[in-house]
């Protein structure tokens, strides 16, 4: 029937642009973090900020995401915008990429070390050193364009800090972590 066929049409436009704005958003977003500027004047407490972010996500994937918070403020001069794009990528990252039927694990501890974890088969080390280079992607199902950890990445250079990958996780046989240390600038 003429109509479905319009409306397949129709809903393959739609589908095409939003992955378009999508891109032109992590394009701009990968524009910014390359051109630094991801240091603030004064130290800002990003343990709130980390809490809004994830009851976000929480909302988006209800019972997928597990937080853990340290008892004292996590006070960084890494700019709280640049952290919650980087934070923000980390665990759309982990919700897409990682198993569907685990928890993703996000914890910020005392000392400002935050982990992002999650389950799902490992990534060979020759693909894990590449990860962070733009377009780069490994074996998923999940659609992106490969441009969250080269953001990630370059926010963390920018600030001073490291971005570490790891596959398996800590103190597992499989899935993938993401640490970074807020407090060390
Ligand atoms: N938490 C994770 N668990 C398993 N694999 C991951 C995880 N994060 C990233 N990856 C792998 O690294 C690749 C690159 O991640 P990146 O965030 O740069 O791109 P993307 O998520 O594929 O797309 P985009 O972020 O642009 O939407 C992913 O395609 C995936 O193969
Ligand atoms: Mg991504």
């Amino acid at each position: 029937m003429p109509d479905d066929y319009l409306k397949n049409d129709v809903a393959e436009i739609e589908e095409a642009l939003r992955s378009l704005s999508v891109l032109s958003g992590k394009l701009l977003e990968l524009a910014k973090a390359e051109g630094g500027g991801a240091l603030s004047q004064s130290q800002q407490d990003l343990v709130p900020i980390l809490a809004m972010i994830a009851r976000d996500f929480e909302a988006q994937a209800p019972g997928r995401v597990v937080l853990s918070l340290p008892e004292r403020e996590v006070n960084s001069f890494l700019d709280p915008d640049a952290f919650a794009i980087l934070v923000r990528n980390l665990i759309e990252n982990a919700l897409k990429h990682g198993s569907r039927s685990e928890p993703v694990k996000i914890n910020l501890n005392d000392n400002g070390v935050l982990r992002v974890c999650n389950g799902g088969a490992r990534v060979p080390p020759e693909q894990l050193a590449l990860l962070r280079n733009r377009f780069a992607r490994a074996k998923t199902d999940a659609a992106g364009s490969g441009l969250g950890l080269a953001i990630a990445d370059a926010i963390a250079k920018g600030a001073g800090m490291t971005l570490h990958l790891r596959s398996p996780a800590t103190g597992r046989q499989d899935g993938f972590e993401a640490e970074l240390n807020l407090a060390c600038i």
